[in-house]
């Protein structure tokens, strides 16, 4: 379901960890892009995609060797724009007929190059270069992480800055639209990296015109191609992307769709019903409730290992989400709120196994298991794409912006054997605690904040009395993607106040810890 009303741009991928941000950076003009791993790449490739400009992405391989990645040599015969970044700026000198010299990385003697640099310019200005340069000390800051470098240009380019270890720092062959830095761009520490994309796009004549409003029209248009008057499912979490594509559907084929809520009796406090509320009353959306939640803990009583919790939840919910689904009959289709990172190939040179930490549950498992075709429309957008498209459907403020939340809910927020009696005092710590948050005006600056409830019990003294209660732990982190996280460093006033409130308020806590542990080691998640 690509996109192919729009100019497009083609990232060629060579493995570069950051390859995403250059698509983060080309959206954020308004452009549409594709990021496609190398090997996929071929000229038959190149003739449908059809790109208005190329970029080739960083890369951890040495274009000193035989084997290394390429693009097709007949990329360079389109006759559109290209910028190499990095590896991309190597791979193209060497194919075009210049001389990349090995660093550490292939065993070569030439000088690696991580972190910051500072770049000046030569005595020619190109357009990629303009609002560049021309700052205090005329030298700008750029982010090198490159093992081999650039030692000969090929014909027809030139330099257009350099850096004390890159000498062709930015070099460019302005007959062909040929452009090559060896810096990235894309990242934070290039801090006019933007900039260098937002010219290149200019250049080759994007006019920026990828936005919500275009999206949520031909996406309707694209689901009422593809589902004519057949009936959808969609398993509705009150999570931002399934909420938005479940909307979007809505909007493009009304009555046939129906949300099913699973509700597996380990949702937050008053969660069920504000979703449900939400989705019946502001969208007169067919939205079952299923409320299983009987079943879930019944099947949950004394267990407490988290691979063993993660695995019966997943199971049951495929198995409910089935019950319900069956109830709709005629249905073909089963929508996903599937987003574009999870779609791109991720190109491997290692190629090993990884090690599975945590086996996510979500509702991937569903689509194999009941024949039904899948509608995702948001295949092409990024998280926060998501989001502005949220908003440009109207869902309120308050649920776009909401925090994860992960499908096993608090069965992973309660080491230990998972109890009702343990759920209830969880929720409503939950509860003050991110009321607290919300008060000071945090929630917007922390990625992910909740109670996990101890399966500890210790003792306390409040009034007279001893108590002996349950301790409960505080989660607070940024973050970018879930992957590396960080504690919110809060200040004692504001946990002091929490914890305060904690105790006071919730019957079975008497003690309240903050989680400083970052991610790695830690996860995110108690289990
Ligand atoms: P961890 O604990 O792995 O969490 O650092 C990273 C992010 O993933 C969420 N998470 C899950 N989401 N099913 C989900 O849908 C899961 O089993 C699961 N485990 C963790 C977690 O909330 C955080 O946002």
């Amino acid at each position: 379901m690509s996109d192919t009303s729009h100019d497009r741009l083609l990232i060629i991928d060579f493995g570069s960890q950051v390859t995403q941000l250059i698509a983060r950076r080309l959206r954020e003009l308004n452009v549409y892009c594709e990021i496609h791993p190398f090997q996929s790449v071929t000229d038959a490739f190149l003739t449908e995609f059809a790109p208005k400009a190329v970029i080739f992405s960083g890369g951890p391989a040495s274009v000193v060797n035989a084997d290394a990645p390429r693009p097709p040599a007949r990329v360079f015969d389109l006759g559109v724009p290209i910028l190499g970044i990095c590896y991309g700026q190597q791979v193209m000198m060497d194919m075009l007929g210049g001389r990349v010299e090995g660093g550490k990385i292939s065993g070569g003697g030439g000088t690696a190059e991580f972190g910051r640099a500072y770049v000046e310019p030569t005595v020619d200005h190109i357009a990629l270069l303009d609002g560049w340069f021309g700052g205090d000390d005329d030298r700008e800051q750029v982010w090198m992480s490159h093992g081999d470098h650039v030692a000969a240009l090929a014909p027809g380019f030139e330099v257009y800055g350099t850096s004390p270890n890159a000498p062709f720092a930015i070099t460019a062959n302005t007959v062909r639209n040929f452009y090559a830095v060896q810096f990235h761009p894309e990242v934070h520490h290039t801090p006019k990296g933007a900039k260098l994309y937002e010219n290149f796009v200019k250049l080759a004549g994007f006019s920026g015109d990828w936005t919500m409003g275009a999206y949520r029209e031909k996406m309707i248009a694209a689901i009422r191609a593809q589902v004519g008057d057949k009936k959808v499912i969609c398993a509705l979490s009150g999570g931002v992307d399934s909420s938005v594509a479940a909307i979007l559907i809505h909007e493009a084929i009304g009555e046939n769709l129906t949300c099913v809520f699973v509700d597996h009796g380990l949702l937050r406090k008053n969660e069920a019903a504000e979703v449900v509320g939400m989705f019946r009353d502001n969208y007169n959306l067919k939205l079952i409730h299923a409320d299983e939640s009987d079943l879930f803990l019944g099947e949950l009583d004394g267990q407490s290992d988290p691979e063993t919790k993660r695995k019966i939840i997943g199971r049951l919910f495929i198995d409910v989400f089935q019950k319900y689904a069956d109830q709709v009959e005629g249905a073909e289709f089963l929508a996903q709120g599937t987003l574009y990172p999870d779609v791109i190939e991720s190109v491997s040179f290692s190629g090993g196994p990884s090690v599975t930490i945590k086996s996510h549950h979500n509702v991937g498992g569903l689509p194999e298991k009941m024949g039904l075709k899948l509608v995702e429309p948001l295949r092409e957008l990024f998280k926060d794409e998501v989001r502005a498209l949220g908003r440009e459907l109207g869902l309120p403020a308050s649920f776009i912006g909401r925090h994860p939340f992960p499908g096993p809910g608090l069965a992973i927020r309660c080491p230990g054997e998972i109890t009702r009696p343990k759920l209830e005092i969880l929720r409503e710590a939950d509860a003050v605690y991110i009321d607290q948050i919300r008060k000071h005006g945090l929630y917007d600056e922390i990625w992910q904040a909740f109670c996990a409830i101890l399966p500890v019990r210790t003792v306390g003294v409040m009034g007279d009395g001893r108590t002996y209660d349950y301790a409960c732990a505080l989660r607070a982190v940024t973050s970018v993607d879930g992957m590396t996280a960080d504690y919110y460093p809060f200040t004692h006033e504001f946990l002091a106040e929490t914890a305060t409130r904690i105790i006071n308020e919730v019957p079975g806590i008497n003690r309240v810890t903050y989680d400083i542990t970052s991610k790695p080691p830690g996860t995110i998640e108690w289990e």
